[in-house]
């Protein structure tokens, strides 16, 4: 990064508008960028904040499929939801567009165009999956089979969720289409390309400019760039119909992929927000562009994107993309389609008003450098325990005791001791503290030096007891209530990156207006005299039973998601047919394994009739030493067969269920000999 910048641009993710937003979406990349431009705002900074819906690409008519309506009504439904819900959580971007938007389709087709133009696309007729019973080719979330990279049986055709690797829909094995569940087949058909394997010097080159960028971003960058054949072309359009219109003759009924035309959604957002003067945030080389993403979305904002950038010519490049990882919840992967998941619009109902603890929460166990795991249990923890009893606590006892010995006017500081010296003195060095970490994305840590500002406060009032000395040095107390609302104001002022409506309402609180970043590296912010208004408490304890109405959620989820799956039933027999069959009662006299199998026991079996050999292939399931004595069920009167070379004399019936597993079936009486007829 050059030593300064005049300006800076910041862009979050444009969410799919397939789904409500939840916890791992605030975590992952919201949250991260909204603190960091909240800061850089309070600093007095030209900063702007730039997101949207991403509202095209396969995933969107699937969810139309799913909910049995029109990606139109999707996107549009979805659109207000994430809106809203960025809102209600303080996520304060200075644009939320959608990439539906006309500008949007023509920024995106003119980007597509000029590189059309200079050449940049190979094109290319190859061959893609197709499905037969759908009419559709395939690719992205319309298909999927197993990963070559991790055996992951359920990869899509644009990525595998489990080992994270980007893949081409032709890299899977098995593949199935996920609109009719066939197996496709493969059909010729013409694309663009871009040559990334011909662009990855530049692309090496861009990066190693940039050896600052976290350790989780490099490191996945690097394995990009140094696996096997490096950058291999990846095409730029797709054959669908939902989404932007490839803009050049023959490319009729195609659309442009949906990782080409999401990332110029960041430029058009800037474009509706600043119609004048959006070229200086997108073509100045004096404005730090920083992309905040997830894990998943790095190659295409590190690798890919860049790419198309340079290739365009006219653009400046990211700066920094600070990707954080996953974050999961109670142990397990977030999961739309398994409801595993906290949604922000059904927080704001069970946790009215508390959106502040969901944002220290989850800055507080940000994903940061590995993947986290949200549990409520530390929800709980976190507002109890840090938020109510330090935080709470302090500010609340300050404004108390302001009220009760002031009637709420700021006393004056009349002389300091060593003591107060050395607390102003400390008071004065947060802002830095904090700024470092928010500089090195480290929020985390940014968040916990903001906290140890409310610990200095505690501190400072459980060293100088002013409830004690009220009693015999009234004008000490003056000096110490004095500070301790220096240090409620300040810490309204370094909280508002994280928490700002905490600030908003202590702001009011203390009767004092919006103060910038600077103002808290003063000590003396609220003059003496000056009157503040009625306290109220900043958090509310937590209780047990409403954690345990959230765990309870969850746990009907995972119940609900336990699916059993019954073979359909088998087609009508007729009676003559059923009776055909002689099935007994038996009981296992012997068992041993046939050698060289897995699967295969020899039994002995005494069914009444005579004692016969069957050869069962249950051996997963039962030890031969354990089955001696078993009551079973035997057809007898099956042709007798040969099986590794042992003649099977008859069929024990097993139970199987969805996981393969065989149980006996032998519900008789105890008392019931061998060879009773089962009818
Ligand atoms: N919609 C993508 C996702 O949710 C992110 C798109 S980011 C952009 O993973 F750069 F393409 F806009
Ligand atoms: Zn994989």
């Amino acid at each position: 990064m050059p030593a300064i910048y005049k300006r800076t641009l910041v862009t979050s993710a444009l969410p799919y508008a397939n789904g409500p937003l939840h916890i791992g979406h605030l975590a992952g990349c919201y949250l991260p960028s909204d603190i960091y431009v909240r800061y850089k705002r309070s600093k007095g900074e030209d900063i702007l904040f730039i997101c949207g819906s991403d509202e095209h690409g396969a995933a969107i008519p699937i969810r139309a499929k799913i909910e049995g309506t029109t990606p139109k009504e999707i996107v549009d439904k979805y659109h207000k939801m994430m809106g809203d819900s960025f809102k209600e959580f303080g996520i304060s971007f200075d644009v939320y567009s959608r990439t539906s938007n006309q500008i949007h389709h023509q920024t995106a087709s003119d980007f597509f165009k000029t590189l059309y133009d200079k050449g940049s696309f190979t094109e290319e007729t190859t061959e893609q999956y197709y499905d037969e019973e759908a009419k559709q080719f395939l690719s992205d979330r319309y298909i999927i089979g197993t990963c070559p990279n991790c055996a992951n049986p359920n990869a899509y055709g644009d990525q595998c969720e489990k080992c994270g690797s980007t893949l081409n829909a032709t890299d899977l094995i098995n593949p199935k289409s996920t609109l009719s569940g066939s197996k496709p087949v493969l059909k010729l058909t013409k694309n663009w390309f871009l040559p990334l394997d011909k662009l990855q010097p530049k692309i090496q080159a861009y990066l190693n400019e940039h050896k600052d960028w976290k350790a989780n971003v490099t490191g996945q960058c690097k394995s990009w760039l140094d696996n096997g054949d490096g950058l291999q072309p990846r095409a730029m359009t797709r054959d669908l119909d939902w989404g932007v219109p490839v803009p050049v003759k023959g490319a009729e009924g195609k659309v442009l992929y949906v990782w080409f035309d999401a990332p110029i959604g960041y430029i058009s957002a800037t474009k509706e927000l600043r119609p004048t003067d959006w070229e200086l945030y997108w073509k100045n080389k004096d404005t730090r562009l920083i992309h905040f993403i997830g894990k998943d979305n790095i190659v295409f904002h590190c690798i890919i994107f860049p790419a198309m950038l340079m290739e365009h010519g006219d653009y400046i490049l990211a700066d920094n993309v600070p990707a954080n990882e996953f974050l999961n919840l109670e142990g397990n992967k977030i999961s739309t389609s398994k409801n595993w998941a906290v949604w922000l619009h059904e927080y704001l109902i069970d946790f009215k008003d508390k959106q502040d603890v969901l944002r220290y929460m989850l800055c507080a166990n940000a994903p940061e450098t590995k993947d986290n795991d949200f549990t409520w249990a530390d929800f709980q923890t976190k507002n109890n325990s840090e938020l109510v009893a330090i935080l709470g606590n302090f500010v609340n006892r300050t404004l108390v005791l302001t009220h009760k010995y002031y009637h709420g006017s700021v006393p004056s500081a009349e002389t300091f001791t060593k003591e107060d010296l050395l607390t102003l003195e400390q008071l004065a060095s947060f802002p830095d503290k904090i700024v470092a970490s928010i500089e090195a994305f480290r929020f985390r840590e940014a968040l916990a030096e903001m906290m140890n500002l409310a610990r200095l406060g505690n501190k400072y009032l459980a060293d100088t007891e002013p409830w004690k000395l009220i009693k015999t040095d009234e004008v000490r107390v003056k000096t110490i209530m004095n500070i301790a609302l220096q240090i409620t104001c300040n810490l309204a002022i370094v909280c508002e990156p994280f928490l700002p409506f905490t600030s908003a309402k202590l702001l009011n609180m203390l009767n004092m207006p919006v103060l910038k970043w600077h103002a808290a590296k003063q000590t003396s912010n609220m003059a003496a005299g000056h009157q503040i208004n009625k306290d109220e408490l900043l958090f509310a304890k937590i209780e047990d039973e409403e954690i345990k109405i959230q765990i309870d959620k969850l746990e009907l989820s995972k119940k609900n998601n336990t699916v059993i799956v019954v073979p359909p039933a088998k087609a009508e027999t007729s009676f003559d047919d059923f009776s055909k069959m002689d099935i007994r009662t038996g009981t296992i006299l012997e068992a041993e394994r046939v050698p060289k199998t897995d699967k295969l026991l020899k039994l002995k079996i005494d069914v009444g009739i005579d004692t016969r050999t069957v050869v069962s292939g249950i051996a997963e399931w039962y030890k031969p030493e354990d089955i001696i004595g078993q009551k079973v069920s035997v057809l007898v009167n099956l042709a007798p067969r040969k099986i590794k070379g042992i003649e099977s004399q008859g069929m024990i019936l097993m139970a199987s269920n969805a996981e393969g597993e065989l149980s006996f079936m032998n519900s008789t009486k105890p008392d019931f000999n061998n060879g009773s007829e089962i009818k």
